[in-house]
């Protein structure tokens, strides 16, 4: 691998335990103002210090993070689809590999749907940025967008997964599910896990320590952060958990305990 490609990788997923943890607060380039990321500014800034990579849009990078900041940018490039188009799986590249340079991205970020209409468009979509990052050094995340009648098992993760590193993406985002091991193991480059939809805390932080256990090589997490009642203990007990080995119970005690929440809080984090 190419020495820019390995360097730029090795910002987002630390070469000292193979692990990293990407903030996500890209949602609003097909759903706009996001629940609690309507000011992504607000939201980003108390967080950033806990994330070693942050994914989003040139246009939230632009508007609402210091160009004097030091925080690794994974470049969401793929989009042209919104929650009321056609279908969401006709993306297009959206951002020039120029521009990425000029922004300092570390990665670049694309999503595919393998088995959607837009299939071929999509993986041909990720095969050109792979190209055009390979030029300059940079580094390509496929995230394997699921299509609304896809089920999220093991068998169909593992086959965009498996795709998208044939392809060439240095690094894939899928979803944890049962026998995620198996999605792993037929995966020749690292493989992060999304959140999802926003969970009670304690069952977040067990997809992620589960996650960890089968072989995950970090989170790419968004609103089971930002849309916690507690995004900085929330984002804190993640990255105990992948980077530092903590179980679900020590990141809840070392984090959430400690700061004497109310008791009602508790009990919806124990839920
Ligand atoms: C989809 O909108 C994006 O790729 C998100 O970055 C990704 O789904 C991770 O965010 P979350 O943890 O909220 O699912």
């Amino acid at each position: 691998m190419d020495w820019g490609i390995k360097n730029r990788l090795s910002r987002i997923i630390n070469q000292r335990n193979g692990k990293g943890v990407m903030l996500a607060v890209d949602h609003g380039y097909f759903l706009g103002p996001t629940e609690r990321l309507e000011d992504p500014k607000k939201t980003i800034k108390p967080l950033l210090q806990y994330a070693d990579s942050l994914m989003l849009t040139r246009g939230v990078l632009r508007t609402c993070v210091d160009s004097e900041s030091n925080i690794p940018i994974v470049l969401r490039v793929s989009g042209g689809t919104s929650i009321l188009g056609e279908d969401l799986s006709k993306e297009t590249i959206t951002t020039s590999i120029e521009e990425a340079i000029r922004l300092n991205a570390s990665c670049l970020a694309l999503s595919i749907f393998v088995g959607s209409k837009y299939e071929h468009q999509t993986l041909s979509n990720l095969s050109k940025l792979v190209n055009e990052g390979e030029k300059y050094g940079i580094p390509v995340l496929a995230v394997t967008a699921v299509g609304k009648e896809m089920a999220r098992d093991a068998r169909y993760l593992a086959l965009s997964c498996r795709i998208a590193a044939e392809l060439g993406a240095h690094v894939v985002k899928t979803y944890y599910c049962e026998n995620f091991e198996k999605v792993v193991e037929g995966c020749p480059v690292p493989v992060i896990i999304a959140g999802g939809k926003k969970l009670p805390e304690k069952d977040a932080l067990h997809l992620t320590f589960n996650a960890i256990k089968d072989g995950a090589s970090g989170v790419d997490m968004g609103r089971n952060i930002w849309q916690s009642d507690h995004p900085i203990e929330m984002i804190q007990a993640v990255r105990s958990i992948v980077h530092d080995g903590l179980s679900v119970q020590e990141s809840i005690e070392s984090f959430f305990l400690k700061k004497n929440l109310q008791s009602n809080e508790l009990e919806t984090l124990n839920r």
